[in-house]
């Protein structure tokens, strides 16, 4: 059981008053449903390959089954797995604030299986599948079964729905993201290193345009110095208080 945690009033204040609210997360929020973060990832069986190897294109075109065989072991430990109180703490949120836009760079699924469907993922998902050749997005329907599977329509490698690395974030989301953080008063990031980009931008958008940052995360990140609240305490921990407290009028 992890700490009580304090919250500072005058950030429920500032959320009670704030006219758009920003959540970005990364995968600590995931980490307490159990799913290892990317780099966890490649413990065990998976140990023997780099990232690099198993999540990019041309990691792909060169070993398309070890690739998709990956992905399918990622899919069946993530399908496992629940939301965890992080997660419908942020739905919970949801219903206390203005504007509140929910931006992740996880590929898990798990803020909509907890009741957010307007979820905008920067990185894709985990349970999406495209065509290799043209990055449509094809159903069960439009699959020849196979190692991986093969598009019905062309005939190409099917492969997961997720931004790998050197690849472009999906151009909508990233749009709908900055213009939210350009516009929101308060921006929160959790559960993530701040390392990786563009997600790690937002925050700087953010702050361009006089937004307060609130951190939650049990570790300083690049980012730290910058938030006006910093709750150094397990995502799992953190939001629930405060969706509790912002519930209790
Ligand atoms: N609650 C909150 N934060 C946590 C928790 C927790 N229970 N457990 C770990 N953390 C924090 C860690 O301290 C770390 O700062 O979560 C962060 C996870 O950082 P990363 O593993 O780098 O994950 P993330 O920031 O989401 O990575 C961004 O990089 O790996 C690629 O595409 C992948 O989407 C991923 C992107």
């Amino acid at each position: 059981m992890s700490a009580p945690v304090t919250v500072d009033e005058r950030l429920i204040q500032t959320l009670r008053e704030s006219a758009s609210t920003v959540f970005l997360t990364g995968a600590g929020v995931s980490a307490e449903s159990g799913i290892p973060t990317f780099r966890d990832a490649m413990a065990g069986l998976w140990s023997q390959y780099r990232p690099e190897e198993l999540a990019t294109p041309e990691g792909f075109d060169r070993d398309p089954e070890l690739v998709w065989r990956w992905y399918e072991w990622r899919r069946g430990i993530v399908s496992r797995t629940h939301p965890n109180a992080g997660h419908h703490a942020l739905r919970k949120m949801q219903d206390c604030l203005t504007d509140p836009i929910l931006v992740t760079q996880n590929v898990d699924g798990l803020h909509q299986r907890a009741g957010n469907e307007q979820t905008i993922e920067l990185h894709g998902n985990l349970f999406r599948n495209l065509c290799s050749r043209d990055m449509h997005a094809v159903t069960a329907g439009q699959l020849i079964p196979g190692v991986p599977p093969r598009c019905t329509r062309c005939g190409s490698f099917i492969r997961p729905g997720v931004v790998w690395f050197g690849e472009m974030l999906p151009a909508e989301a990233l749009e709908r993201a900055r213009e939210a953080a350009r516009r929101c008063n308060v921006f929160f990031s959790i559960g993530t290193s701040s390392q990786v980009y563009p997600a790690a931008e937002l925050a700087e958008i953010a702050l361009g345009g006089g937004a307060i940052i609130v951190e939650v995360n049990p570790e300083r990140t690049a980012l730290t110095p910058y938030a006006e609240f910093v709750l150094s305490s397990p995502s799992g921990a953190a939001l629930p208080e405060i969706a509790r407290r912002l519930g209790s009028n």
